[in-house]
């Protein structure tokens, strides 16, 4: 089964500028690739890592005790989700001027002693489309020195191999969120975000 895997970090629901882009992304990515599933994974209910899971996760598959079999089954889960995907879309926002903790452990969990020792890196030929809404600018002015989030995502998915990743940028959503500022106006860093997405739907692992 092929499928869009959807990663998804906002709380907002309705409210959220990520999670928009991110069904507007899905609608073009099912027109230029039909027959292809989605599949959701939210990162809030993902929780630390134990130190049980930890060990676990650090423990080649080979040599889990039981007990750690037991200890990385969410982490299994999720590195299959990511290994099996036909694309991913991982949409949030920026918190702290990093990610938001959420997506940080599933980050935890998806790299692990599985997905890092392979032959055929991870993410090696899934396209991985980033969408990133932050209250301020960040993804482009001399504020960019200040921006820890694309910076984290480029490297966590380049380490497990990805080679092919594009942001799709909502910044500022300030004075979108006070409506200041219509989000078809012109200057709407949600505007710009939506032309960012055509070129990222049109991928799909080959
Ligand atoms: C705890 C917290 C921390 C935040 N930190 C930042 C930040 O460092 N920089 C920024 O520009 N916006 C920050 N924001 C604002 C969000 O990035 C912004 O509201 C964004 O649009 C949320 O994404 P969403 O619209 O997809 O829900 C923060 C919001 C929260 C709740």
């Amino acid at each position: 089964m092929s499928y869009l895997l959807r990663v998804s970090v906002s709380l907002r629901g309705e409210k959220s500028w990520s999670l928009k882009l991110r069904d507007e992304f899905t609608e073009q990515f099912l027109a230029l690739h039909p027959g292809v599933e989605v599949r959701d994974r939210h990162t809030f209910p993902i929780p630390h890592l134990s130190l049980v899971e930890m060990v676990a996760g650090q423990t080649r598959v080979a040599d889990q005790t039981p007990e750690q079999v037991a200890a990385f089954a969410l982490g299994n889960e999720l590195s299959e989700e990511v290994l099996n995907a036909s694309a991913i879309v991982i949409s949030t926002p920026m918190n702290n001027w990093g990610p938001p903790s959420s997506l940080k452990a599933w980050f935890d969990r998806i790299i692990n002693a599985k997905t890092y020792y392979r032959e055929i890196p991870a993410f090696k030929g899934i396209p991985i489309t980033f969408i990133v809404a932050s209250g301020g600018i960040f993804s482009f002015s001399d504020t960019t020195k200040h921006d820890h989030l694309r910076p984290l995502l480029v490297e966590c998915v380049t380490r497990l191999g990805a080679d092919d990743y594009m942001f799709v940028n909502c910044d500022p959503t300030i004075p979108l969120d006070a409506k200041e500022l219509a989000s078809d106006a012109p200057e709407s860093g949600y505007l710009r975000a939506q032309r960012e997405i055509p070129p990222a739907a049109a991928r799909i692992r080959q």
